[in-house]
């Protein structure tokens, strides 16, 4: 079948209440059209996700944001000119035709224009004022999906049809932005840099990215995490010696690092299963890193090590999406949860 037909099979399964993953430029959705009650309910069966926490609604042409949402502010407005279709993610109060089951019962609505080509043509051919209410195709609470195949490793045979766009260019969710009350404020920063956003708006903007809050499940600590326990180390002095002593001690460490490996510790990349550390050289851009981010996770948690050791980014505003993510990814082995390695 063509792409083409796929999109349209994808369409009719839709207006049939089913649901269906689709690709975007950040990562694959779990979507449904979002006036299907029995659809949006399968979606957080599916990925056994609480109700009251909130899908974001898709849609194609910026003309609809009017009909999505209500009091829409000139900086809202600024931004998705800007950056729509990408990577972004506006709150605004929802307007009467958005499900209260699709905003987890609030009066809010998250709202994007994706810019994956095989997103926007399945949103066309759904047509005027339709939209996918869709989550990242994953289960809650694991690594987002970045590619087909990431999908069906996770979610099997509980998805009618996946359509297949290849990997994600961007491998991050998009950036959350809230427009609500006369104030701009990131609630989970993503695709589109802050430094990007307060350049167009020429003004600060407040970031809420690290408060535990109920509205943004992807704010819950302890998301977007790997199966094998995460460390982040300092430097990559400090990890290119908690490497060498986790060795001694027999435990498989695999390492994420983004400077070269010091010539001194030259340890071999050979054999992931034997008690050698395996060095996974990461990009040493924020973008390129967070493309191969979500990936490099699932292929280490493949592999079967007893821990990954991840090199901290730099500290600067480029990197906040990464670091963000790294965090939320090693919740479970930070020293103020349960630490399983000394
Ligand atoms: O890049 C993305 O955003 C991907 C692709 C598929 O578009 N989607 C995604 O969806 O990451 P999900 O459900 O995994 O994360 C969406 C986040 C959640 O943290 C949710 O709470 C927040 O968006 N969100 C959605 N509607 C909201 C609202 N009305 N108020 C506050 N947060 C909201
Ligand atoms: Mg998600």
């Amino acid at each position: 079948m063509s792409t083409s037909q796929q999109i349209v099979r994808a369409a009719n399964l839709l207006r049939n209440g089913e649901v269906v993953v689709f690709p975007t430029e950040t990562v694959y959705g779990l979507g449904a059209e979002i006036s299907q009650s029995l659809a949006i309910r399968k979606i957080f069966e599916i990925k056994g996700r609480p109700t009251n926490h909130p899908l974001i609604t898709h849609f194609a042409e910026i003309a609809d944001l009017e009909h999505w949402a209500d009091k829409i502010p000139a900086a809202a407005w600024l931004m998705a000119e800007h950056f729509w279709p990408g990577p972004l993610t506006l709150i605004l109060p929802k307007s009467k035709y958005v499900p209260l089951s699709v905003t987890g019962g609030q009066n809010t609505v998250g709202l994007r224009i994706p810019r994956h080509p095989i997103a926007l043509a399945l949103l066309n051919e759904l047509g005027r004022h339709k939209a996918l209410a869709a989550p990242s195709a994953n289960r809650f609470g694991h690594t987002s999906p970045t590619s087909a195949r990431h999908v069906t490793d996770d979610l099997g045979n509980e998805i009618s049809m996946i359509l297949d766009g290849g990997c994600c260019d961007v491998g991050l969710e998009s950036t959350i932005v809230s427009c609500i009350d006369k104030t701009v404020t990131i609630l989970r920063p993503g695709g589109i840099s802050i430094n990007l956003i307060e350049g167009l708006l020429k003004q600060k903007v407040l970031s809420q990215a690290h408060n535990n809050s109920i509205q943004t499940p992807g704010s819950l600590s302890a998301h977007y995490a790997p199966i094998t326990p995460l460390e982040i180390q300092p430097s990559g002095e400090s990890l290119w010696s908690r490497a060498k002593l986790l060795h001694q001690q027999g435990i498989r460490t695999a390492i994420m690092s983004w400077t070269t490996l010091p010539i001194f510790l030259h340890m071999h990349t050979k054999h992931p299963h034997e008690t050698d550390p395996y060095n996974i050289l990461m990009p040493n851009d924020p973008v390129a890193y967070g493309k191969k981010l979500y990936a490099t996770m699932r292929l280490l948690d493949q592999k079967g090590f007893d821990l990954i050791l991840a090199e901290t980014p730099p500290n600067n505003l480029d990197w906040l999406a990464v670091t963000d993510r790294l965090k939320r990814a090693s919740f479970s082995t930070s020293p103020t949860n349960t630490k399983k390695f000394s």
